[in-house]
């Protein structure tokens, strides 16, 4: 028995690397998949839409979260429909505001209300989600993404944030709440603990889910064992009296 059996969690695998997709829709843990236009430039993607109707293609029976890009809300609300038109597995994710910082509540509450399943990012603040709840369609699916990993990056401990996400949510039973950016594989469990349906995790932190449970005793040794055959394949030596 495995404390990764305990967790409720669903785990998103977050990137923008087809061959790695295909590979993580194996992985039994992996249950979804989220992506970004910054993800997308740092994997050489260069046709968006090329690119984005690949993975949907790739992954038909996993919920896909795609990006729009768009600054003006009327565009963005087009950009939504029509990536919610590429396939029945597609989140629209929609940034939280846009780069003006005005609040995307009007393409959140109309993409909502047309059945869209949207993907709320790039959130880092309670009162964002209760300006959300305020406008999303109280029927609808839908995820709502807190970067938890940005905000510990600012020193603030996100779990209490997170906690009160969570009751913000309260009268939007089909909205998950997500924990983006996670920094260690802890996260994992921290988002579990507060409730967060979801949490994406990078190829790397994936990797460290075999990690889980492993014998603090042998990890240590293994360590050393790591110091002594770097130090003796670099022929390192010390003069000593
Ligand atoms: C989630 O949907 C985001 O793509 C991701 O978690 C962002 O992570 P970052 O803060 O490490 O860029």
């Amino acid at each position: 028995m495995s404390r990764l059996d305990d967790l409720k969690i669903k785990i998103f695998a977050d990137g923008a690397n087809l061959d790695k997709i295909r590979v993580l829709a194996k992985n039994p843990m992996v249950k979804g998949f989220t992506t970004n236009p910054t993800l997308m430039k740092k994997d050489g993607v260069t046709d968006y839409e090329d690119f984005a109707r690949e993975i949907i293609a790739a992954v038909p029976d996993f919920p896909v979260s795609l990006e729009v890009f768009a600054d003006d809300f009327d565009e963005m609300i087009a950009q939504g429909r029509a990536i919610a038109s590429w396939g029945s597995n597609v989140n629209v994710k929609v940034p939280v505001m846009n780069t003006k910082g005005e609040f995307a509540g009007k393409v959140i509450e109309v993409l909502s209300s047309e059945g869209a399943v949207l993907n709320v990012t790039a959130i880092m603040t309670v009162e964002q989600v209760e300006k959300i709840a305020a406008v999303l369609n109280p029927n609808a699916s839908a995820i709502i993404s807190v970067f938890a990993g940005r905000i510990a990056d600012t020193g603030v401990d996100p779990l209490q944030v997170m906690e009160d996400c969570k009751a913000a949510l309260k009268g939007h039973p089909k909205a998950e709440l997500l924990w983006a950016s996670p920094r260690e594989l802890l996260n994992v469990f921290h988002a579990d603990q507060v409730g967060c349906q979801i949490i994406t995790v990078t190829d790397d932190l994936l990797k460290k889910l075999a990690l889980v449970d492993k014998d603090l005793d042998l990890y240590s040794r293994e360590t050393v064992q790591m110091f002594y055959n770097d130090a003796a394949s670099s022929s390192f030596s010390i003069q000593t009296a």
